[in-house]
């Protein structure tokens, strides 16, 4: 499916297995849940605009580049915020929205409890983190809030991903890039990936 990138990096393979693993305990989920998400934006920046820079060293001058666009990170709470700060760490000038969304038990549709963004976008980019693409209802509404906010481009950075939820998200919005760490067998009748990990935000925050 175009605009669908799995990631096929050893280092994102290994790692996604100890996230997955039912022993997994918070500490060492919170840890793999951040160098997860870096090196899946590492992917997901790779068409970043530059512009030149040069710079002095010590030796002389050198000509270099730097990021001319301003990147948005965008975590879907609760789950996505474990995504955040190893991503900022790469990209310090990046700002951070936060969008709250909880998927309603029953109906499995997303529910928006938070949303502060300004009148008028300050970035040029949007990367959505959250870890889990399910049915797809929580990334929809995510890239529906920031297209009404007048952001050009989104990406969505996730990890696991059921077919449904990649489908959803690509017939609603093909223009959004898709960058995950792979996609499962299926959703179950309760709306949890399959095999997945769980429950990706009590995993984090010890809540389960
Ligand atoms: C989970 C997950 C996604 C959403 C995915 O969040 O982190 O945001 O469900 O499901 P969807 O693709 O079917 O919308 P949840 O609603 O459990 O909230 P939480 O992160 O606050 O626990």
């Amino acid at each position: 499916m175009q605009g669908v990138h799995i990631s096929n990096h050893p280092l994102v393979k290994h790692k996604l297995t100890i996230l997955r693993d039912k022993s997994t305990n918070s500490t060492q989920f919170r840890q793999l849940v951040r160098e997860l998400a870096i090196l899946l934006c590492y992917e997901a920046t790779q068409d970043m605009a530059l512009e030149p820079k040069s710079v002095e060293t010590p030796m002389g001058q050198a000509e270099g580049a730097e990021l001319k666009e301003r990147i948005g990170l965008v975590p879907i709470l609760r789950a996505g915020l474990g995504m955040v700060n190893g991503v900022w760490e790469m990209m310090p000038s990046s700002e951070v929205w936060h969008i709250g969304l909880y998927r309603d038990e029953e109906t499995l549709r997303p529910v928006e409890y938070y949303n502060k963004l300004p009148v008028d976008p300050t970035v040029q980019v949007c990367l959505i983190l959250d870890p889990m693409l399910a049915t797809g209802g929580s990334a929809v509404a995510t890239v529906d809030i920031l297209k009404e906010w007048g952001a050009r481009r989104i990406k969505f950075v996730g990890l696991i991903a059921a077919p449904e939820g990649v489908r959803a998200l690509h017939d609603a919005h093909p223009d959004v890039p898709i960058h995950i760490a792979t996609i499962d067998e299926r959703l179950n009748d309760i709306g949890f990936i399959v095999p997945g990990l769980g429950d990706a935000g009590d995993r984090q925050f010890g809540t389960g």
